[in-house]
C-alpha cells in the first residue's frame, strides 16, 4: 500500500487536514491552510456528534480504538486464509495482538519486531493487523507508516526529523492512546531517530503528561534474514517439516550477537539490551508451492478463473536458492504478480 504519513490533526476531522510531507516539513503540526471556514464548520459538525453520541457517530465512522468487528476470531481467519508458510508468525500475531488489545492496563505499549526474507509477508501482516484494529486499515487516522529511505532519508537532517517524530507520536498517541505506528526499513533507520523513539517504547506511566501504553509499534526490517534462512533450510534437509520448526529453533537466529553487522547491528542491539521489543517474529523464506498460492489468489483478486497452467509458469519464471536445491524463492511472493501481466497482455 502507499505510505500515508504526517498527516496533520487529530480525531474524527482529521481527514480534512491531509497533507504532504513537503507542506508538514515547514510547518510541523500546525493546523492546515485548507480554507478555514470550511475546515471550522466541518470540524464543528464531527465534534458535535461526536461528543453528544459517540457511540452512535463510532457506528458510522471510524473511531479511535474501536471497531466494531474486533474479534480474535476475524484476526485468526484472516491470517489463516491470507498468509501462507508462516506458521511462527501466525501464532505470536495473534497472541501477541490480541492478548494486548484485552489488556485493559497494559504497562507499555506493545512492540512487535517483523523479521525476514524479501517478500515473504512483513509488510502484508502489518496490514492485516492493522485493517482488524481499524476499518480503515493502513489509510486510517489512527495508522501511521514510516518508510526509512522515503521519510527520513537526508542524515544531515536527524535532528529535524528527530524532533519532528517526536512531536508527531506524542500528537497523535494525545490524540488517541490506540494508535499504530509501523516503521518500515528498521535496518536502514539513523541511530538518532532510534534514539528518538525509545521512551515511547519504555515502561512509564507517563511521558510529559501523556501515556503511550496503548500504543503498537510495529518495525520491520530484514535483519536477520539469512539466519533465519539457514533455519528453515536445515529442516529442509532434514526431511523434517516446516511446521515443525518452532520459535524456538528461531531463537538463536534472532539474538544480539547475530544483529552485530554493520547494517542492523545497531537498532537492534539498543532495542533488546533495554528489554523494548516484546516480540522477535520470524519470517521463512516462501517455498514453490507457497509462490503458487500468492499467484491464485491474485488471479482471483483480478477476476480472472485460476488457470493452473499459467500458474506453474508463472511459479517457474521465479528463481530459487541455493542454486543446487533450488527450495527457496529469491523474492518470496515479490514479483510473482507482475509476471503475471505477461499472461493477461492481450
Ligand atoms: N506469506 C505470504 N502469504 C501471502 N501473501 C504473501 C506472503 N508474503 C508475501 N505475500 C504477497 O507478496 C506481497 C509482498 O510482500 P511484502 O510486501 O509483505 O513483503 P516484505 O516481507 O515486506 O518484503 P521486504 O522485506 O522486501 O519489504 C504482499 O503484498 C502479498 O501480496
Ligand atoms: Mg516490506
Amino acid at each position: 500500500g502507499k505510505p500515508k504519513n504526517w498527516q496533520g490533526g487529530a480525531g474524527p476531522g482529521m481527514k480534512l487536514g491531509r497533507v504532504v510531507l513537503g507542506l508538514l516539513l515547514l510547518a510541523p503540526l500546525a493546523v492546515q491552510a485548507v480554507e478555514p471556514i470550511a475546515l471550522g464548520l466541518a470540524l464543528a459538525g464531527v465534534l458535535t456528534s461526536y461528543i453528544s453520541y459517540p457511540r452512535l457517530y463510532c457506528l458510522f465512522a471510524e473511531c479511535c480504538g474501536q471497531k466494531r468487528s474486533l474479534s480474535r476470531e476475524a484476526l485468526q481467519k484472516d491470517l489463516d486464509n491470507k498468509l501462507f508458510g508462516q506458521h511462527l508468525a501466525k501464532k505470536v500475531i495473534l497472541n501477541a495482538v490480541f492478548g494486548f488489545l484485552n489488556n485493559p492496563k497494559p504497562k507499555k505499549p506493545l512492540t512487535l519486531s517483523l523479521h525476514g526474507w524479501t517478500g515473504t509477508g512483513k509488510n502484508f501482516v502489518s496490514k492485516i493487523i492493522a485493517e482488524n484494529i481499524y476499518e480503515g486499515g493502513l489509510n486510517s487516522d489512527y495508522v501511521h507508516l514510516f518508510v526509512a529511505t522515503l521519510h527520513f532519508p537526508h542524515a544531515s537532517n536527524i535532528t529535524l526529523y528527530k524532533d519532528q517524530l517526536q512531536l508527531w507520536i506524542r500528537g497523535n498517541v494525545s490524540a488517541c492512546a490506540r494508535s499504530i505506528f509501523i516503521f518500515d526499513e528498521m535496518d536502514k533507520m539513523h541511530a538518532g531517530l532510534i534514539d528518538a523513539i525509545k521512551p515511547f517504547l519504555d515502561y512509564y506511566d507517563l511521558v510529559d503528561g501523556v501515556s503511550y501504553q496503548k500504543a503498537i509499534f510495529i518495525f520491520l526490517s530484514n535483519a536477520g534474514a539469512e539466519r533465519i534462512t539457514d533455519v528453515a533450510l536445515d529442516f529442509w534437509r532434514n526431511g523434517k517439516q516446516r511446521e515443525e520448526i518452532k520459535l524456538k529453533d528461531m531463537e538463536h537466529a534472532l539474538s544480539v550477537s547475530v544483529f552485530n553487522n554493520k547494517n542492523s547491528g545497531f537498532w537492534h542491539s539498543s532495542l533488546i539490551d533495554r528489554n523494548l521489543i516484546d516480540y522477535f517474529v520470524p519470517f521463512l523464506p516462501l517455498e514453490y508451492k507457497h509462490l503458487k498460492m500468492c499467484i491464485r489468489v491474485e488471479m482471483q483478486s483480478r477476476g480472472y478463473e485460476i488457470d493452473e497452467d499459467i500458474v506453474t509458469r508463472v511459479a517457474e519464471e521465479m528463481t530459487f536458492f541455493p542454486k543446487e536445491e533450488r527450495v527457496f524463492s529469491d523474492k518470496g511472493c515479490k514479483t510473482v504478480f507482475t509476471k503475471l501481466d505477461y499472461y493477461y497482455d492481450d
